[in-house]
Order: structure tokens, then sequence, then C-alpha cells
């Protein structure tokens, strides 16, 4: 597939370049309708089989050039969710379309063609890379399992792909366990790209780096989306990388998805309570404002998604919990324009929901 290259930017230039045309005015080239992934635990004999209900109904739709950060901690079906996504776990229920077609029922091999355009960067670069193969080999066997090479020598695409991500091409004969953790996730990067694909999931990929090393990594990602169009979903749970990477944000919570928004307005006015506390741990860089700023302590872990809480999933967590949140189940609507977010509590007319507490204990106005 043909696309326009973009010349490579600074990071504030494509900002303000490519984020004035808003991300809703753009194509989808994922859409999610209910994508459930239930995971089959235990269960024999004599018991009864249970499930991980590790994403539970997420509709969301991904647009053309765009990085959508998803966030949330550990557990809490991030991982899944990308993986679902490219059919590297099946999905239970729901839909996923791929420019508008469905590619959840699709046989393996149909999907095999989308593979081209649909590639994964993993937290663990030494994991994902196998340690017997030089790195011209590693990033050549999607290039010779896709015949892609075209006309070019698979040597010769592999060097290029070397340099496209910042590695010498003689350390082509090279083995993983010879590079550096930064080294290594640029090989995982360039055999991602040896494909040309055009949307990544990159799932954790700066998280096992040294911090040093973190930012190369997304600076080299921010070069590759403006020269190569690429479109991600950036899973992290660094909040401050995300902040960095992502052009809109989706906050994901016990298998759904809480709150979406442009990545400036969630950071600026998280809504839904669970987001407002995952923020609020987030330094500030001004010292003022980080000694006064309010922390919310998020008590206790992620509930087991075998028997998660009914109602909204936060309320055994909620400072904000009324008896109706162990029993409503909140939807994820639009509260402000394009910012959405799941919370019986607050509404489009009323979205602030310290106002509204304050409303409800008759102290508003005074
Ligand atoms: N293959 C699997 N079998 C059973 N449970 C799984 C499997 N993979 C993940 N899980 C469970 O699904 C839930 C979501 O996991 P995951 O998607 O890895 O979350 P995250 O990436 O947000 O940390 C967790 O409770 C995890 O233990
Ligand atoms: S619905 Fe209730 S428990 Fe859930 S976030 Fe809102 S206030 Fe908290
Ligand atoms: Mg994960």
């Amino acid at each position: 597939m043909c696309r326009p290259k973009k010349k490579a930017l600074p990071y504030d230039q494509v900002s303000a370049l490519e984020k004035k045309m808003t991300t809703n005015d753009k194509e989808s080239i994922i859409s999610l309708q209910n994508l459930q992934v239930y995971y089959m635990v235990g269960g024999g004999l004599f018991s009864e089989p249970k499930f991980v209900k590790a994403v539970d109904g997420v509709s969301l739709d991904i647009k053309k050039g765009e990085t959508l950060g998803l966030v949330g901690e550990s557990g809490c079906g991030k991982s899944t969710l990308g993986k679902a996504i490219l059919r590297l776990t099946e999905p239970t229920g729901g839909q996923v379309f791929y420019h508008g077609n469905e590619i959840t029922n699709i046989s393996q091999s149909a999907m095999r063609e989308n593979r081209k355009h649909l590639q994964m960067i993993f937290q663990d670069p030494y994991a994902s890379l196998n340690p017997r193969m030089t790195v011209g080999d590693i990033i050549s066997e999607p290039i010779r399992t896709f015949g892609l090479s075209n006309g070019k020598s698979a040597s010769e695409k592999v060097q290029e792909l070397m340099e496209t991500v910042g590695l010498s091409r003689r350390f082509i004969k090279r083995y993983p366990h010879e590079f550096s953790g930064g080294q290594r996730q640029r090989i995982g990067i360039a055999r991602a790209l040896a494909v040309d694909p055009e949307f990544i999931v990159a799932d954790e990929p700066i998280s096992a780096l040294d911090v040093s090393i973190q930012a190369q990594i997304m600076n080299l990602m921010e070069k590759l989306q403006a020269e190569k169009g690429l479109t991600y979903l950036f899973i992290s749970h660094d909040l401050r990388a995300v902040r960095h990477l992502s052009d809109r944000v989706a906050v994901m919570y016990l298998g759904r998805i809480v709150e979406l928004a442009d990545g400036k307005e969630v950071y600026r006015d998280p809504l839904m309570p669970y987001t407002k506390a995952l923020i609020s741990a987030v330094p500030v860089p001004d010292p003022e404002i980080e000694a006064t700023r309010e922390r919310i302590i998020l008590k206790g872990d992620v509930p087991s998604p075998i028997n998660p809480p009914g109602g909204c999933p936060f309320h055994t967590r909620c400072q904000y919990a009324i008896p109706d949140c162990k029993t409503i189940v909140p939807k994820l609507v639009e509260i402000k324009p394009n910012h959405q977010a799941a919370c019986i509590r607050i509404s489009a007319e009323h979205p602030d929901i310290d106002d509204n507490v304050k409303m409800s204990l008759g102290v508003a106005g005074n």
C-alpha cells in the first residue's frame, strides 16, 4: 500500500500541525464494537469453569495517524485488548473492524494478509527476540515470510531498517544478547516495521528500559509516525509517557473503558474518579504546584476479574460511591465535547463530581 510520506518534524511542530485537525474528524482505522475477551480458568470434572473477564465490552475507534494512549493499573486488561485487536488472542464476543471490514471471524490465513499492516511491539524486547537468530535474520524473517523485498535483497532492506531505527548496519550479524535493552527494543521496532505496517500496538514498549533510554525510544516512535503515517495504540502504565506521546487517552478499569478524551484534556480535567486518582499520582514539573497539589490515594488493588464487583466496577475503591453505584453499570457517555466518561454521578449538565457532592449535601453556592 502506498501512503504519502510525511517529513519528520520535531515533536512540538508535529503536535501543532497534526493535532490541529481534531482526531474525531479523522477516518477510523480500527473500530471495536462491544469487544469481549474471557479467559477460562479452572473448572474440571467436578467444578464449574470460571472466566476471567479481561476485556468486557469495549467499543472504541482508533483514528488514522493518531496515537491512542491506553492506561490503567496492572491487570486491567490493556495487553489483552491490544492482542485481541490483532487476534493474537481470540475475542470471546464483539467485533473488530479494520478499515470498516470485520476481521473478528476471518480465517487465520486471511488474517495473515492483515498482519502485514497490523503489528505489535512488546514490552520485553529480549523475550520477544529469538536468541539463536542474528539481528539480520530476526528483521528479515517477516520480509521473507511475506515476500516483501520488492526487488531489493532482503539484506538491503534489513540494513535500511536498521538505519531507520538508529542501529548501525555493521551489527547485522550480531545476536540479541550483544545489545543493550534500548538497542534490543530498536530491533523489535525494526522487525515490526519490516512489513510496512499501518497500525502498531505498542505494549509497554519503554517500561523495561532505563529512564534515559525511554525518551530515545519515544522520540524514535514519534519520528517513525511522522515519516510513515503510523497509527499507534500505545499501552502504558506510565502516565507521563502517555501524556507525551498520545493524541487521545483511553482509561481502562477491569476490562472496560471508563474515560476517553484528548490527551491534554484528560490530564487537565479528569472527570471519572478512577482517572482523577491516576492523574493525581503524576508528578507536576513545577515545584510550587507539586508541593501543594492534592493526591488521591487509590486504596487496595484492582478486584479479581474472575468475580468483578457488580454495578460500577470501581465502586469498591471509589471515595464518591453511593448505594446506586453497587447496582447500576455506568455507560461511557459524552460529558463534555469529545470527552466521555462512565460514572453515574456526573452528566453533561453537571460534569464536576466534587460540585455534585456539595450539591447533594446542600452546600453548593455557600
Ligand atoms: N492467558 C491468560 N489466561 C488467564 N488469565 C489471563 C491470561 N492473560 C491475562 N489474564 C488475566 O487477564 C487480566 C488482564 O490481564 P492483562 O490484559 O495482561 O492486563 P494488563 O495488561 O492491563 O496488565 C488479568 O487478571 C490477568 O491475570
Ligand atoms: S459510578 Fe459511583 S463508584 Fe463508579 S466512579 Fe462514579 S461515583 Fe464512583
Ligand atoms: Mg500488560
